[in-house]
């Protein structure tokens, strides 16, 4: 049974290395591509694949959790008020995001309607690992330095076993991925105190540049 250890937390344990075993093996991300946007979704409510976006061979790879409503809208990750957020974060630690591949752990938006909007649901467990061959398969292809779980469904996926955010940010092995851990950029904007927003941003760019030295070519 494999194992993700952290630099601060203790191991966990694999809980679901079998992964969902897949007929076709595509031979570049492209043909990778191709099945995500032809396939059926995993969870109820998107219709739509949004796929990884950034270069191959990039250092950073960032996973956050799956598409919000905006990310559905326009066929990219990151691109609503949680993606503005990581961009400015980016910037702040001095990290292009044109040099960082962009994806997330599970491919398609799930949400309810209540009303005129639509309200993101997180993922279960089960669909998370619906999606992790996909995942994984990605990584493969892109080959990144260093892997970043943007908060804990990435984090799930990645390391294969729920890990807890507050006890395992840091440096962290996922597989064969040299890793990162650290929250969600809209953890940050759950915060209603300024002070404490403020504070959760200002370790969400430290965790970000802390990152970049690490996926920095030796
Ligand atoms: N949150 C995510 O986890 N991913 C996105 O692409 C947007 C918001």
């Amino acid at each position: 049974m494999k194992k993700t250890t952290s630099a601060h937390g203790p191991e966990v344990q694999e809980s679901f290395a079998d992964l969902e075993p897949q007929r076709h093996q595509p031979k570049s991300l492209a043909e990778l591509n191709m099945m995500i946007a032809a396939a059926k979704p995993m969870v109820h409510g998107g219709h739509k694949a949004v796929l990884g976006e950034g270069r191959v061979g990039a250092p950073l790879a960032l996973v956050g959790e799956q598409p919000g409503d905006q990310e559905d809208l326009q066929g990219r990750p990151f691109v609503g008020p949680a993606g503005r957020l990581l961009d400015r974060a980016l910037e702040a630690a001095g990290v292009d995001r044109k040099d960082t591949y962009v994806t997330n752990a599970v491919k398609h938006f799930k949400y309810v309607q209540r009303g005129k909007r639509r309200i993101h649901q997180k993922p279960t467990v089960g669909e998370v690992k619906h999606y992790r061959w996909w995942l994984l398969k990605e990584l493969e292809f892109v080959h990144p330095h260093l892997v970043v779980a943007l908060g804990a469904t990435a984090a799930l996926a990645l390391s294969g076993a729920p890990v807890v955010i507050s006890r395992n940010r840091g440096a962290a092995q996922f597989g064969e991925f040299r890793g990162f851990i650290t929250v969600h950029p809209s953890s940050l904007l759950r915060h209603t105190d300024k002070e404490t927003r403020d504070a959760a941003y200002t370790s969400f760019v430290h965790d970000l540049r802390s990152a970049a030295r690490l996926a920095a070519p030796l």
